[in-house]
């Protein structure tokens, strides 16, 4: 063969590759309303700087007449290219060829571009669309997906790991993604599920459909399996840069600062005026944390889960930080099991990859009830607390109105390492409400008061001493619990002014194999 005859050689075997399971199947893909594996990747990465590994690999089986089906590829397109001139290393799964079904060569390719994304210390991020283990292959596909399992576990807290479910994830294929740090589903065209309808209509009767029991909804909002929902594909890959805009490529490097138009000491008079005058009112904390961040940017996290507490990106000055915030105007911003659990699972992120976190504070409390005390909230209630404990990245923690209780010690108080505590004139710090608190130091009091208007004068009363003793935040700033009290409207320029002063801050763990976090 002469040279340019294998060139051209070459350039067929690409052209085959590209067309992964052919034509029909590609179109069969579109009839779905979903992308190719490589028209994805396309989407995701910057124009152009996509290198593909392993194109040439197919599978080894000869069984169920597979020898005769072969696919250059294999099913899955890996490689690795570059988001925002950042390198990061993708899979993409490709439906078109054995359904996206992972063989053994699937899995080693996988495999190969995660050891390599740890060396050079990369994001890695997958694009799933998959049947799940390769029927035909048989153990050798669940060997498959364990070398996967171990190397997401491996790179856990080292690079960000991102998946993206852009069709079916059933069964054990399902873990990969939640070893990641952050599953992101398409609407209406994604699943996930442990186990099917059909198999779940056998062992238990239940009637549900696909979508209602593993769909992108489902996951968003009830499960909190997802942390991000997009309409479609396209936004899928927007929201995934946009992410990435925010995380360092691993956890030796710092988030990247870009540089900021928006003026530090911007002043948001609005901010004065946000808390209502009457404590049990709500307001939207989402207005705060727009008001404050560079550019009022905000990228949420778990939008849709758990909205009692507000999790997400922002920057100042910048500088990337993670922003916890409690809602008020939703459960009044209380701290429930899944509240708990969504916040700690992003403090430790984010402390894993030197974002520092800005906590806003405004929580009446623990949701009390055996529903919550049943479902275990004091061992979820102390994953957020062992979360803030053990962070040593910067922490400013901004208390705006309620802190109370146990809940005040969780939401990056001061004993908790926090660096920054400050507290807005609005905030009301204490062990416990008003209301309660009067109930228990003047119980019997009330017991022996016959009358029923003079029982609600003194109770009212005695509220209004108790509220104007501890409802403020001087009894705090008092004990240098919290370091200053500050001016709503000025809270930029004080968050910008205690992360830039923070950005070299050092704190240790004492040496050991590894924390026991409350699980
Ligand atoms: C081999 C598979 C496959 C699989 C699909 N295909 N899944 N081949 N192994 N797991 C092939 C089909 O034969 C078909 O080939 C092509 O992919 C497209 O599949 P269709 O069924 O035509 O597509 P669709 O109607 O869209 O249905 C998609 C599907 C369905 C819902 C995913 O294919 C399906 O139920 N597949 C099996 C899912 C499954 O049970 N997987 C194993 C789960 S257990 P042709 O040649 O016709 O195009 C598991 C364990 C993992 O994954 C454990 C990890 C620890």
């Amino acid at each position: 063969m002469k040279n340019q005859e294998k060139v051209n050689e070459l350039i067929e075997k690409r052209v085959e590759a590209r067309l992964g399971g052919g034509p029909k199947r590609i179109e069969a893909q579109h009839q779905k309303g979903k992308y190719t594996a490589r028209e994805r990747i396309d989407m995701l990465l910057d124009e152009g700087s996509f290198e593909e590994y392993d194109m040439f690999v197919t599978h080894r089986t000869k069984s169920f007449g597979l020898d005769k089906q072969q696919y250059l590829s294999d099913g899955v397109v890996t490689g690795h290219g570059t988001i925002d001139g950042r390198i990061v290393f993708v899979f993409s799964q490709d439906f078109t060829v054995f359904g996206g079904s992972l063989s053994e060569t699937f899995a080693l390719k996988i495999c190969k571009i995660m050891d390599q994304a740890m060396k050079v210390g990369a994001p890695v991020i997958g694009l799933n669309d998959s049947g799940g283990a390769r029927i035909q292959e048989g153990v050798r596909s669940l060997a498959g997906y364990a070398e996967i399992f171990q190397r997401n576990i491996m790179a856990s807290g080292v690079v960000p790991q991102i998946s993206a479910i852009l069709g079916p994830c059933a069964g054990g294929a399902v873990y990969s993604p939640a070893l990641t740090d952050f599953i992101l589903m398409s609407d209406k065209s994604s699943y996930m599920f442990v186990t099917g309808p059909k198999v779940v209509k056998t062992v238990t009767g239940e009637n549900i459909s696909t979508e209602d029991l593993g769909g992108a909804n489902v996951h968003a909002t009830k499960s909190g399996v997802a942390h991000f929902m997009s309409t479609n594909e396209e936004e899928a890959m927007l929201i995934i840069r946009k992410l990435l805009n925010y995380l360092p490529s691993n956890n030796l490097e710092e988030p990247p600062v870009l540089k900021c138009d928006d003026p530090i000491h911007r002043l948001e008079d609005s901010l004065n005026d946000i808390i209502p005058d009457n404590s049990n009112k709500p307001y939207n904390v989402l207005d705060v944390v727009h008001a404050v961040a560079d550019n009022h940017e905000f990228l949420e996290v778990h939008a849709n889960y758990a909205k009692n507490i507000v999790v997400g990106f922002s920057r100042f000055n910048g500088r990337p930080a993670g922003i916890v915030a409690n809602q008020p105007c939703f459960l009044a911003g209380v701290l429930d099991i899944e509240a708990s659990r969504k916040a700690a699972r992003f403090v430790r992120f984010c402390d894993a990859f030197n974002i520092p976190i800005v906590t806003f504070v405004d929580v009446p409390g623990f949701l009390p009830g055996s529903g919550q005390e049943y479902g275990g909230i004091i061992l979820h209630g102390a994953k957020l607390l062992y979360a803030y404990g053990e962070a040593t990245v910067p922490k400013v923690t901004i208390t705006l109105r309620k802190s109370y209780g146990g809940a005040h010690d969780v939401m990056g108080c001061k004993q908790l390492r926090g660096d920054c505590n400050y507290a807005w004139p609005t905030a009301e710090i204490a062990v416990m409400g008003a209301k309660g608190a009067v109930e228990v130091l003047e119980g019997r009091a009330i017991e022996q008061l016959r009358d029923e208007g003079e029982r609600a004068a003194f109770i009212l009363q005695k509220e209004l001493e108790y509220t104007e003793k501890f409802a403020n935040p001087y009894q705090a700033a008092k004990y240098g619990f919290i370091d200053d009290i500050i001016e709503p409207r000025n809270t930029r320029f004080r968050i910008i002014r205690a992360l830039e002063t923070l950005a070299n801050k050092k704190d240790f763990n004492p040496p050991r194999k590894h924390g026991n976090i409350p699980l």
